[in-house]
């Protein structure tokens, strides 16, 4: 099997081209007869002629394995046929001095197994006579408000030939889910890279237990994990990372990184890698000294312990919500064992007085996406765990001052987070090499 040159550096093979070409024939079969349309990413501005650095869209990725800006995947779906055509940005010697390689179409036909790839200025010309007596347009309606016109437009160029005895698809069903469904349930190729990603991750995570001091700044921690992902071969961060010390570990979706650290307090690192395009996700809450307060124990021993119980519901056969409501379960247990919640556990759970200290759910798909595709119910039903899905388990822990607060518990904010792939038998844990015992954690500090 050959394996397409790809720009992002990274010490993971790419996958197969294969496992791309694979993944486009299952997306037809799913389809029908019809032509996909999935348009690649654009490089976006970032201030005057500088750009964010570009990321390809994930859909787009993982059927093509092509990570050049301003592409689109074309999939003509007969009855007994499927012709795969890329569009792409065509040779350009003057650009390449400037910008770097890029395949053009030929190479890329080639490189990535495509029955055919013209430049991507030809899209607005060969899309109408590719519609033409086709039954159906699968595309992803209302994503991108310039790529619904465009498509829009196509539709009218064919309409506009009627008369010719042409006739124009009568559908435009949104391909997104047949797309989700393939994503949520990752392959061999994809598992090889998730555990790199969850194995790069925890080791960051280490790096910045074994730096952390009162009185850095809380970028300077930040600093500490971005290191170890480059250093690693992780170009990118998945996700921006929170670093929360003290209080800020109570703001779920902390972002400013700047407050200095105090000693006595913990601090909560959510940071992420992205490796080949695919997310890992770790949260870790620990003492900036390196030994945790009694109270800050009690309440991290709850949360660890809704973790394990979320962890055993984690398995084949069971449904999305079980290790939420496991989770759950566990920690209003604490709740009332802390003296914060009065009342039973039904009573707590039915009325969600809960909610003050844990608001937000236990996990997320993750993949190409760090919350990735995939409807978590079905027709309904919360969705049945099956092998190759792959998730987050993440409860937390969130005590800000109120009147029924004890004083000492006042600030203590935690979240303990890994990523897992479900298996034949119950579950693989991704970042399980990062520490989260109390007592994992104080030896990893004090050495
Ligand atoms: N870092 C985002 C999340 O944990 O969902
Ligand atoms: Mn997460
Ligand atoms: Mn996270």
């Amino acid at each position: 099997m050959s394996t397409a040159h790809s720009p992002v550096s990274h010490p993971v093979a790419a996958q197969p081209v294969a496992a791309h070409a694979a993944r486009r024939a299952q997306l037809a079969a799913r389809l029908g007869p019809g032509v996909a349309i999935v348009p690649g990413a654009e490089e976006i501005n970032r201030n005057a002629d500088s750009t964010y650095p570009f990321r390809f869209d994930s859909g787009f990725f993982y059927l093509t394995g092509f990570t050049e800006p301003d592409a689109v995947l074309v999939q003509v779906i007969g009855s007994d046929k499927v012709e795969n055509i890329l569009f792409c940005r065509q040779k350009d010697e003057e650009r390449e001095i400037w910008d770097g390689y890029r395949y053009g179409p030929d190479a890329a036909r080639e490189a990535f197994a495509f029955d055919a790839a013209y430049p991507i200025e030809e899209l607005d010309t060969r899309l109408p006579q590719l519609l033409a007596n086709q039954p159906a347009i699968h595309f992803a309606l209302g994503v991108n408000a310039q790529w619904d016109l465009r498509v829009a437009g196509w539709l009218n160029a064919v309409r506009a030939q009627v008369r010719t005895g042409v006739q124009a698809p009568s559908r435009i069903i949104d391909i997104r889910s047949a797309l989700n469904e393939l994503r949520l349930v990752k392959d061999e190729h994809e598992f090889t890279i998730l555990r790199a990603a969850g194995r790069i991750n925890a080791a960051a995570h280490q790096r910045a237990m074994r730096f952390a001091r009162p009185g850095q700044m809380e970028y300077e921690l930040e600093a500490e994990i971005l290191h170890d992902y480059y250093r690693q071969g992780s170009r990118f961060p998945a996700y921006s990372s929170i670093v929360a010390s003290g209080p800020n570990a109570c703001v779920l979706h902390y972002g400013e990184n700047n407050r200095r650290m105090q000693d006595g307090e913990l601090v909560l690192i959510d940071a992420g890698c992205e490796i080949n395009g695919y997310a890992s996700d770790i949260t870790r809450t620990f003492p900036v000294n390196g030994t945790f307060t009694p109270a800050q124990k009690a309440v991290y021993e709850i949360t660890l312990a809704a973790m394990q119980a979320a962890f055993d519901a984690a398995k084949p056969g069971n449904t999305w919500n079980m290790p939420h409501d496991a989770a759950t379960r566990v920690l209003i247990d604490g709740m009332r064992e802390l003296k914060l919640l009065t009342g039973s556990a039904d009573e707590i759970l039915e009325n969600g007085s809960y909610k003050q200290f844990y608001m937000h759910r236990t996990g997320h798909w993750m993949g190409l996406d760090v919350h990735d595709v995939g409807d978590y119910q079905v027709n309904g039903q919360w969705r049945t765990l099956t092998p190759g899905m792959v998730f987050t388990v993440e409860p937390g822990f969130y005590i800000r001052p109120a009147a029924n607060v004890p004083r000492e518990f006042e600030h203590i904010g935690i979240r303990i987070e890994d990523d897992i792939i479900i298996t034949t038998d119950g579950h693989e844990n991704l970042t399980e090499s990062c520490p989260k015992s109390v007592a994992a954690i104080e030896a990893l500090m004090a050495g």
